[in-house]
């Protein structure tokens, strides 16, 4: 398992750029918009891992109400397991709470899922499937 991921919810992801990208230095890799999560995404590596920067794109995509009712922040923390289906399988019969029950596919085809940060220590914990990128 690695640490695939930390999201960020900003309010603007060109502002958020003005700072990750030009005044920190970080490399961007990719800036892409996911339709089924109402968000646009930049992704910036950071050693072996990498900062997702999320802006919404409606009023009533997740990340909109996440900063509607906390401010922006770190939205949520992704691991990456080699076998998604298996550890869905392990946490539900554990019954642990999933966000949604149906695996979602996200950037470059990526299948995840989220658990609810009630049964993850209140992080939003988002397991997303692959080997190495
Ligand atoms: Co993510």
């Amino acid at each position: 398992m690695k640490l695939d991921h930390l999201g960020v919810a900003v309010k603007s992801l060109d502002e958020a750029l003005r700072f990750y990208r030009d005044l920190l230095g970080l490399e961007v890799t990719a800036v892409e918009e996911v339709p089924s999560e109402k968000v646009r995404l930049a992704m910036l590596p950071v050693g072996d891992t990498r900062i997702e920067l999320l802006e919404a794109t409606s009023e009533d995509s997740a990340v909109a109400r996440f900063i509607a009712k906390r401010g922006e922040g770190l939205h949520h923390v992704s691991l990456r397991v080699p076998d998604l289906a298996a550890a869905v399988a392990r946490l539900k019969a554990a019954g642990a709470r999933l966000v949604s029950e149906q695996p979602g596919t996200g950037a470059r085809g990526h299948r995840y899922v989220f658990v609810h940060p009630q049964s993850a220590g209140g992080v939003l914990l988002e397991l997303v499937e692959g080997s190495d990128d």
